[in-house]
């Protein structure tokens, strides 16, 4: 329903089909969660692109997820300026803490920690987006107050 919505405003938004490939994306995820592959196939039929190019593209964008995730999604950058600081550490002491693998949902389905490329957060390393707010810099203990309340 969300994707007939979107398509039905394409000609307005997007009068070039292939520039709404993201906004489609993003309004699937929305309706289910994830991104999925039948979500792949939908978007190359409306925008004429190969299911290969959107699959790309919904790789190269760290806010599509092309695997279920938790009701809400923690993303810790683990590139350069976020490695510096110690987002790997951060990233474990997360999986410590939680419980929870990286990639995996919580049991309750309240949350998924990822690790995610860079996130155009690095003066604010090491960064986090909390479904899509930074919450950085992060340290352990701020991170423990945030999995606290994902898991309340
Ligand atoms: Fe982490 Fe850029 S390297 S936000």
């Amino acid at each position: 329903q969300t994707l007939q919505k979107h398509l039905a405003q394409l000609p307005l938004t997007h009068p070039e089909r292939r520039a709404a490939v993201v906004p489609l994306m993003q309004s699937l995820q929305a309706e289910r969660g994830h991104l999925d592959d039948r979500g792949v196939e939908e978007v190359a039929q409306v925008t004429g692109l190969s299911t290969t190019e959107v699959e790309e593209l919904a790789t190269f964008y760290s806010l599509i997820y092309r695997h279920p995730a938790g009701r809400h999604v923690l993303r810790v950058c683990d590139s350069l300026c976020c490695s510096l600081q110690g987002a790997d550490r951060l990233l474990q002491a997360a999986e410590q803490y939680s419980g929870v693998s990286l990639g995996k949902i919580s049991p309750d389905g309240a949350f998924s920690i990822l690790p995610s490329i860079c996130l155009g957060l690095c003066d604010q390393a090491p960064a986090a987006l909390l479904d899509g707010e930074a919450v950085g810099p992060l340290n352990e203990a701020a991170l423990q107050v945030l999995l606290r309340r994902l898991q309340e």
